[in-house]
């Protein structure tokens, strides 16, 4: 977090900052930012201002005759005074605070028929997300997918809110995209909910923000806001079983052979494994291990011969497969589009 803080408040990458928020919840966030800053601000011109006066002021003079000036204790007006406005600013801060969060918010509500509405399960795993979508627009969906989540935007006539239930399989975990929303912690035995809503089309990054372990920091977050046709395009590809491409046979009985089985799912196949990420359109991904790598064949080849090389600690080991295994599992997996 230390590295990625500074990025995300300087402003310099779009991409993860504060101040350009993309949905409605990020900019009720920004305006409270941008009013605690303002009041704390003036706090400190006044409180340094005294102070650097009171140091000049009444600063020690070589006319001062050297004895103690006179001692002051107590005095009612300044002590009424130091109460009040603190106790007058901290009320201001807990009524601007309860609006934003009334706004921030939004409990999910059913889903219904029409409702044009999202609803997902993000899972957190050491070290990568896990997206079940759930429903869109009433219909159950049914799919599992990994580290990056795809989103349909909204437009003037329809919100298409996105409904985001949180949990972990692991350990703490916290769900951060900066310009579409605040944080929201993914808890052991916990379910939180979270709500995204956007009318830009674009990739929206983010990142774990709770520290989890060896490899929190490159647990990064992938959020691809869509129009709603490509969103659609995208929606029905995942649905279907994975391709069973005939070129590919060798690779795909090596995989189905192998212990990969056990973490792993490929719809379509005896691969029925939840443990890992869900394969079934690995290829429709653009990264691999959570926004580490680009997805294609040369980091899929050290992947499969060696995750530890990629991202140490990571949960899948190396299996000492052959040069031919790993060149004919990643042939196959290259299909999976
Ligand atoms: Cu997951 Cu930090």
């Amino acid at each position: 977090m230390s590295l990625f803080l500074p990025l995300a408040v300087s402003g310099l990458n779009r991409g993860v900052s504060v101040f350009h928020p993309a949905s409605p919840a990020t900019e009720s966030i920004r305006h409270l930012f941008i009013l605690v800053l303002a009041i704390s601000g003036a706090i400190f011109l006044v409180v340094e201002g005294v102070l650097c006066y009171s140091i000049l002021r009444f600063r020690c003079r070589s006319s001062d005759p050297g004895t103690e000036p006179p001692q002051v204790y107590g005095s009612k007006p300044v002590e009424i005074a130091w109460t009040a406005a603190p106790a007058l600013v901290v009320f201001i801060l807990v009524l601007v605070l309860a609006r934003t969060e009334y706004e921030v918010r939004v409990r999910p509500p059913k889903p219904q028929p029409g409702d044009e509405a999202l609803f997902v399960t993000v899972v957190g795993r050491q070290w990568w997300w896990e997206y079940r979508y759930e429903y869109f627009n009433g219909e159950a969906l049914g799919f599992v997918t990994a580290n990056e989540l795809h989103i349909p935007v909204g437009d003037a006539e329809r919100a298409r809110p996105v409904y985001l239930t949180l949990v972990s399989a692991d350990v703490c975990h916290s769900f951060w995209v900066p310009r579409l929303a605040g944080k929201t912690d993914l808890i052991p035995g916990r379910q939180n909910s979270m709500w995204l809503q956007t009318t830009e089309a674009g990739l929206y990054l983010g990142q774990c923000a709770e520290y989890c372990g060896t490899q929190h920091a490159y647990m990064l977050l992938r959020v691809y806001a869509e129009q709603p046709s490509d969103f659609r395009r995208w929606l029905e590809n995942q649905r279907k079983p994975a391709v069973n491409d005939p070129s590919v046979q060798t690779g795909r009985q090596t995989f189905l052979g192998l212990s990969c089985v056990n973490c792993h799912r490929i719809r379509g196949t005896s691969a029925a494994g939840s443990y890992g990420p869900d394969l079934t359109h690995l290829m429709s991904r653009a990264t691999l291990a959570a926004g580490v790598v680009p997805n294609d064949r040369l980091q899929l080849r050290r992947w499969v011969a060696d995750p530890q090389q990629i991202k140490a600690g990571c949960l899948m080991p190396s299996f000492g497969l052959s040069e031919g295994q790993v060149g004919a599992i990643v042939d196959y997996f290259l299909t999976l589009r």
